[in-house]
């Protein structure tokens, strides 16, 4: 099939670099002589036909602004063979004849379901802070995620050395790890605690004893929200139990969802609308855009969605190592 309009969308959390990736969406599309249509609100926004024509200057000084201007959400009614039906007649009635879906993993399942269902042309384009998803090496977002949670340890660092106390630092990523990891590694955390390896409590209550009585004047305990110890509060509870040691709480949150999207963020979003939009002009769907080793590749969605990225387990063992 010729291509001649696109759909685009945003679904799932939002991501520094979104904005971006849409920017390189509507550019591209618009260089290949394509016509590009944008979404609102995800998925849900599809279903009910919340769409909108998009130009050159539909997404002017937008590069550097954080969340998405689509806006996003999280459709419960997608995941119905009703509502697939419902978006599908929506892209039918817009003449759209391929999607661009930036999203997590949810937003893969969706769009892997419409193009088997429906027929419809899918390219994904992986947009979350959790960089939690396979056929990418870095997920757009999770850089500036990063970095805006490691600027929060650094200061979190100043007043723990100040008061000499151990604080524990919860941070995001759903199920997976690899913000805690990579935050932990670079703020020089006691101890990082992830859903993808099994919590020593024991471990850990040395580590924070031991480093106490050398004279440590602080210590950071990185908690990911998926670790089965359970959340910051409860474990740092159960460490004062076995320790005696005060300790304070941060929750981190939603802030390391917002802000300006770093170099490697916009770079990455550029590239990955780009290849998407490239890619069903070329005809090629039912896909995501990735970027592994430098290079764009291109991996089905059902591998994606129903595949599980590893944690970088040399990075776990140099975390210990450094810890002590
Ligand atoms: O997937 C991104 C993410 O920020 C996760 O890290 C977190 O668990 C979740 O979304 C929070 O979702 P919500 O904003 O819907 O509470």
């Amino acid at each position: 099939m010729i291509m001649k309009k696109i759909g685009v969308l945003t679904s799932g959390g939002d991501a520094p670099g979104m904005n971006a990736c849409i920017r390189a969406v509507v550019r591209t599309a618009i260089y290949h002589d394509l016509e590009v249509v944008g979404i609102r609100r995800g998925y849900a926004g599809l279903i009910e036909g919340d769409m909108v024509e998009m130009d050159v200057s539909s997404v002017s000084n937008i590069i550097q602004r954080g969340g998405t201007i689509l806006k996003t959400a999280r459709s419960e009614k997608f995941k119905t063979p009703e509502g697939r039906a419902r978006a599908a007649a929506n892209l039918r009635e817009w003449d759209v004849d391929g999607l661009v879906a930036i999203g997590g993993d949810g937003t893969y399942r969706g769009a892997d379901y419409l193009t088997r269902e429906w027929g419809i042309a899918v390219v994904g384009a992986p947009g979350t802070i959790d960089n939690d998803i396979c056929g990418t090496d870095f997920t757009i977002g999770y850089d500036t995620a990063i970095n805006v949670a490691l600027d929060a340890v650094d200061r979190i660092r100043d007043t723990a050395a100040s008061h000499e106390r151990i604080f524990f630092v919860e941070v995001m990523g759903r199920d997976a790890g690899c913000i805690a990891l990579n935050v932990g590694v670079a703020g020089g955390a006691e101890a990082i605690l992830i859903p993808e390896t099994p919590t020593d409590m024991d471990g850990m209550c040395g580590v924070l004893t031991r480093g106490r009585e050398r004279g440590k004047t602080s210590s950071i305990v990185v908690v990911a929200e998926g670790d089965e110890a359970g959340g910051a509060y409860t474990i740092a509870e159960k460490v004062k139990e076995k320790t005696g040691l005060d300790y304070r709480v941060t929750i981190l949150g939603h802030i390391q969802r917002g802000g300006s999207p770093t170099v490697r963020d916009r770079v990455l979003a550029s590239k990955l609308g780009a290849a998407a939009v490239e890619a069903l002009k070329d005809g090629i769907s039912n896909v995501m855009a990735g970027e592994v080793n430098g290079e764009v590749k291109f991996t089905q969605l059902e591998s994606i969605w129903t595949g599980k990225k590893h944690v970088d387990m040399n990075l776990c063992r140099l975390a210990e190592m450094l810890a002590i």
